[in-house]
């Protein structure tokens, strides 16, 4: 099948708006002949992954090169993936002066494109919130699996090129998740053990991903699904497996419209499931010297947990507790004296970076806590660092007296 290209997005192609503009349609045109798109179809809104200088490397300042050679400018909403580093707090993260320097040309890139450096994998927690039905070209893989998932939008997992090339050029291929047949789910999951915790959500996407790796699943039995809870199972699923979709029993957008008579396989999560994947990440054999929270990003509701639990204890003083999230929520528990709390007990807040994408975590820390399976995952890859997976109060009743 040959793709269908309007008169207009011809022209973008042969360069007459451009090389940069011809480069981006070029890379989303191989992409949709690859899966066997009909056509192009126009995108909402964009967010870009490949910020981080130490995920990307030296080699996207040629990337770079090659984009800045006509003044283009995104054409659709563009939001940005975290950096490796606090953009304001790099030197108390013990972040080289040269890392510095080539985070700021990246991120100083960025901008000049037209993009919002919102540095948060979590953009739905800040405003930017997906509507059901829009085509997005997303490329953080949590963030993909809540757009999808939870918002009920349409975006496959784009790699950090494909979703720029989509802001540039305001289009995406029409395949894979765009098409309402290929959301289906595949696989029914009744979930047989109580989740209490973000954690045990994060456990719960965690095996499910192992096991399954891309299939789409439909819970059942699951009672609440909030947007913590959400962002922790969607993120939790997409780092096992690359599951971009899931759907949740009444509780998300297009479980309601599912014929499950369809479903190929039916299985169940039970209590020692849950318990496979806490002791997977049992890691640690000596004391924790750091815990880490914040994958994806901490949301209000995230840090003011831990603050209240913290109303009538002190922090231990052998360990350090890094919380990350985005500058825009940052400001928000500082403007309501969250952030003071917090800070005055020894608790760190950074924003705009994460304990995978920044070098300070696993360049610093052997022993880390953390809550979140997806951090636990990428952390214990880093031979250096040993991990333990926990739910957050008992992370606190750890780390306090
Ligand atoms: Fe976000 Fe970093 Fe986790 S980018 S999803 S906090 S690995």
């Amino acid at each position: 099948m040959t793709m269908f290209l309007t008169k207009d997005q011809e022209e973008m192609l042969s360069g007459v708006k451009g090389e940069a503009v011809a480069k981006s349609m070029e890379l989303i045109v191989k992409i949709g002949e690859v899966y066997k798109a009909d056509r192009l179809i126009p995108i909402t809104n964009a967010q870009v992954a490949g910020v981080s200088y130490l995920t990307v490397g030296d080699s996207i300042f040629s990337f770079f090169e090659l984009l800045s050679k006509d003044a283009v400018t995104v054409k659709v909403p563009t939001w940005l993936n975290p950096a490796g580093m606090d953009m304001e707090k790099w030197r108390e993260m013990e972040i080289s002066e040269d890392f510095a320097e080539k985070q700021f040309r990246i991120i100083k890139f960025y901008e000049g494109l037209g993009i919002n450096p919102t540095l948060t994998c979590a953009p739905y927690l800040i405003g930017h919130t997906p509507t059901h039905g829009d085509h997005l070209a997303w490329s953080e893989s949590s963030a993909v699996s809540m757009a999808n998932s939870f918002y009920g939008a349409r975006t496959n997992r784009e790699g950090a090129p494909s979703s720029l090339a989509s802001a540039i050029t305001g289009l995406t291929a029409n395949y894979g998740l765009h098409i309402t047949e290929n959301r289906y789910p595949r696989i029914l999951v009744d979930v047989r053990t109580k989740l209490e915790s973000f954690s045990d959500y994060s456990a719960l996407g965690y095996w499910f991903g192992k096991k399954f790796h891309s299939l789409i699943p439909y819970f059942v039995n699951i009672q609440s699904l909030n947007i913590n809870e959400a962002k922790m199972l969607a993120a939790a699923l997409a780092a096992s497996g690359s599951v971009a979709l899931f759907h949740v029993k009444d509780l998300t957008p297009e479980s309601k419209s599912i014929d499950i008579e369809n479903v190929e396989e039916k299985i169940e999560f039970t209590e020692s499931n849950k318990k496979e994947v806490y002791n997977h990440f049992n890691q640690i054999t000596e004391g924790a010297d750091l815990v880490a929270i914040g994958c994806p990003h901490a949301s209000y509701e995230d840090i003011k947990l831990i603050s209240n639990t913290l109303q009538s204890r002190q922090m231990k003083k052998d360990i350090e507790f890094w919380i990350f999230t985005s500058s825009k929520t940052k400001a928000v528990i500082d403007a309501d004296s969250l952030l003071t709390n917090l800070e005055s007990r020894g608790i760190k807040v950074y924003a705009d970076t994460c304990m995978v994408v920044s070098p300070s975590v696993s360049g610093n820390f052997r022993n880390v806590i953390t809550n979140s399976t997806k951090a636990a995952h990428y952390l214990s890859k880093a031979k250096t660092t040993l991990v333990n997976l926990l739910p957050i109060d008992s992370i606190m009743k750890e780390v306090t007296e």
